[in-house]
């Protein structure tokens, strides 16, 4: 039987899709593609309600989920679900509608909170949600999904690990035509910040052409890239680690994430492989295989933190406002004429 009871807001395909039906294509066997998907995989928790501001979309919940959870409750206003005494909730609505969700999950006796990245689209709502979790006492975990993959957890065990010496500078770049400043950017920035593992300092940039006026977030969630810019950004953190990130909409690469140390190189081209270049010479290491990975990882782990049984969560609030105030830096950067700006 489920131990914990779990709640769900915001149900489009982060939120709601089903699992894949090729159970063998890479990253895609036991990691759901979803909320939803992982808490389907989870022996220890059930959903127990789900909310969307749309009825279509939880009709289409229904349709796609409602055999494994038969007694579901579908609500259009989250303080109902709220009210349906639940330990764990995942928020995966709008990236500027996270904040007052999670404000109000952690005056509603939660055990602890799954919210999607960005974290928020401004400091103030994103500090507010880490002093709420703080006040309740209660995780808060955010969905920067990479940091439960295998091939990054191994290049930080590594790094950690002194094979390439010191880390003293990384390369971040994903080049597609969905590499939006926020969007798909707070990976990539994320990325960077979960190996650097230091407070952001300073930081400059130069956003995308045809974006010279955009000084606050003024996306749609992501639906319309057309609404966002790349960004070519510098990041100089706290313990001396210096970051390129190169986000362009024009140009075309894979996802690949550099460490540059005092020893020699580790390069991630993610999701597959683990490149690292020591003592003259490179070698190829093997990612290796997990039970869970990704959403699934992270919502198990949150439940563990909240038992007590893990000692910390990989993908913290706190860690989340960094990759923000990244973020919100390269546009005040923008907005001063691309100069160096204090985060
Ligand atoms: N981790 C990942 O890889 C990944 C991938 C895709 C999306 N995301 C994130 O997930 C979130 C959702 O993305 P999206 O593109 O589906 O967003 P969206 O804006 O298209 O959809 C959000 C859903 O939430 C619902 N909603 C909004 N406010 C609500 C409220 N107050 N109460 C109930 N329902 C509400 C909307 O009706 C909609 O169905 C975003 O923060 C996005 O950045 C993460």
């Amino acid at each position: 039987m489920p131990l914990y009871r779990g709640g769900l807001i915001g149900l489009t395909g982060i939120g709601a899709n089903p699992a894949p039906a090729d159970p063998s294509r890479p990253l895609a066997g036991p990691m759901p593609v979803s909320h939803a998907g992982a808490y389907a995989l989870l022996p220890n928790i059930e959903l127990v309600g789900v909310c969307d501001l749309r009825l279509e979309a939880l009709d289409r919940f229904r349709a796609v989920w409602g055999a494994e959870w038969p007694e579901l409750r579908y609500c259009t206003d989250y303080r109902e679900l709220l009210g349906l005494g639940l330990d764990f909730l995942s928020v995966c609505t709008s990236d500027h509608a996270h904040a007052q969700i999670v404000v109000d999950g952690c005056a509603a006796g939660l055990k602890g909170i799954f919210c999607e990245k960005p974290i928020a689209t401004t400091t103030a709502d994103a500090d507010r949600m880490v002093a709420a979790a703080a006040a309740a006492g209660i995780p808060l975990q955010i969905d920067h999904t990479r940091r439960w993959w295998p091939v990054y957890q191994l290049a930080r065990d590594r790094l950690r690990a002194g094979e390439i010496g010191e880390l003293k500078a990384i390369q971040a770049s994903r080049c597609h035509p969905r590499a939006m400043l926020f969007r798909n950017g707070t990976h990539l920035i994320d990325s960077v910040v979960f190996f650097a593992d230091s407070d952001p300092d300073w930081v400059f940039a130069d956003l995308e052409d045809g974006f010279e006026d955009y000084v606050e977030y003024g996306g749609d969630g992501g639906r319309d890239p057309s609404r966002e810019p790349g960004v070519q950004g510098y990041i100089r953190f706290r313990n001396g680690v210096r970051a390129f990130v190169n986000s362009h909409k024009q140009a075309m690469s894979p996802y690949t994430i550099e460490l540059l140390g005092t020893g020699g190189r580790i390069t991630v081209v993610d999701p597959a492989g683990l490149e690292v270049f020591a003592e003259g010479r490179t070698t190829v290491h093997p990612v290796p295989t997990w039970t869970r990975t990704g959403i699934s990882a992270a919502l198990d782990e949150l439940i563990r933190c909240a038992e007590g049984t893990r000692p910390e969560l990989t993908s913290p609030g706190s860690e989340a406002c960094r990759t923000l105030r990244i973020i919100l830096g390269f546009l005040r950067s923008q907005a001063e004429g691309n100069r160096r700006v204090a985060v």
